[in-house]
């Protein structure tokens, strides 16, 4: 049976893919690499290997991937140093002799620095030209925008004001469910047949904020509006209201793409994967709006 290895294993993704892993497979043939083993205790329980090591430190790494078949690299959540972080892990995999890395990816129409989301996808346009390079076979999930990055978006007072205000214009996304991508991940973890390929991991229907309003207002019996302001409008109100300017960036940053349709493309690899519909939108805010 194939060795596995998952990175970024304490983190959300990485802890569903190893739960669903141990449905599927031996805990024997599971490894995983975590900063902080004391996060990591129910994976030790269940007979899991643990790995201790840390991206920015190159000889934590090293003999953490010996004998790996399968390393599901988690790209890092930093957003500083993120490429010397993946020049690591991809420089220990070539040491360690792994047979294939499936590497966590983000969705984007262009790898050109001027892209709007650039800021976001430069590591990882980075990363896969490294992962080709090393001869190593490979897999890269161009994820979607996570779903559950929507609340986020959302924020809370559109429940007070009535709107949704957010600077993405009118423009559709393929929101993706993070518990989808490890479902679909898992798939790939546990087949062959996907040497050397790049899928866009994302889910197969499209929504923009004004279906979202919709469904919103369907969902809590209120009247929900969608207020699409200017991008430079958008981030002076949250700076006024307090709101931290990294995450003002972010947010900004992302519905800046959203505008200029860099997600609005959708994709059945996932679905097909799942052997079902990816999970619908609808379903998600349910759960998080509706107890
Ligand atoms: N598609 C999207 O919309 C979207 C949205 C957000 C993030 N992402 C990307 O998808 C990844 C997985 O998402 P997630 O929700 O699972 O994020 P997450 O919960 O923040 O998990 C990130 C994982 O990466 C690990 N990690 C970070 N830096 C590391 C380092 N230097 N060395 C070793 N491990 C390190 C973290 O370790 P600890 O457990 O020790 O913290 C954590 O386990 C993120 O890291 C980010 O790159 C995508």
């Amino acid at each position: 049976m194939e060795k596995i290895l998952v990175t970024g294993a304490t983190g959300k993704l990485g802890t569903e893919v190893v739960n669903l892993l141990l449905k599927k497979t031996d805990p024997k043939n599971i490894s995983v690499l975590v900063r902080d083993t004391t996060k990591a205790v129910d994976f030790k329980k269940a007979g899991i290997t643990i790995q201790q090591g840390d991206y920015g430190k190159y000889n934590s790494l090293l003999n953490a991937f010996k004998g790996i078949d399968k390393l599901y690299f988690i790209s890092t959540n930093a957003m500083t140093d993120r490429e010397i972080q993946h020049e690591n892990v991809v420089k220990a995999a070539v040491e360690d002799k792994v047979k294939n890395i499936i590497y966590t990816s983000f969705q984007r129409k262009n790898d050109l620095e001027n892209s709007p989301i650039s800021f976001l996808t430069k590591a990882h346009v980075y990363t896969e030209k490294l992962i080709k390079e090393s001869g190593i076979a490979y897999t890269i999930l161009k994820h979607g925008l996570y779903t559950d990055f929507l609340p986020v978006l959302l924020g809370n007072l559109f429940f007070e004001t009535g709107s949704i205000y957010l600077p993405a214009g009118n423009n559709k996304v393929a929101f993706t469910l993070r518990s989808d991508l490890a479902e679909g991940a898992v798939e790939i973890l546990t087949s062959k047949g996907h040497e050397n390929k790049t899928y866009n991991f994302v889910a197969d229907k499209l929504y923009n904020f004004y279906d979202i309003a919709i469904i919103l207002s369907q969902l809590t019996g209120k009247n929900i509006t969608y207020i699409s302001p200017s991008n430079e409008e958008y981030k002076s109100t949250l700076l006024k209201a307090g709101v931290p300017e990294a995450y003002v960036n972010m947010f900004a940053g992302c519905s800046e793409g959203i505008r200029q349709n860099e997600f609005d493309f959708c994709d059945k690899t996932l679905s097909k994967l799942l052997k079902r519909e990816c999970t619908d939108i609808e379903k998600y805010l349910r759960e998080v709006y509706i107890k």
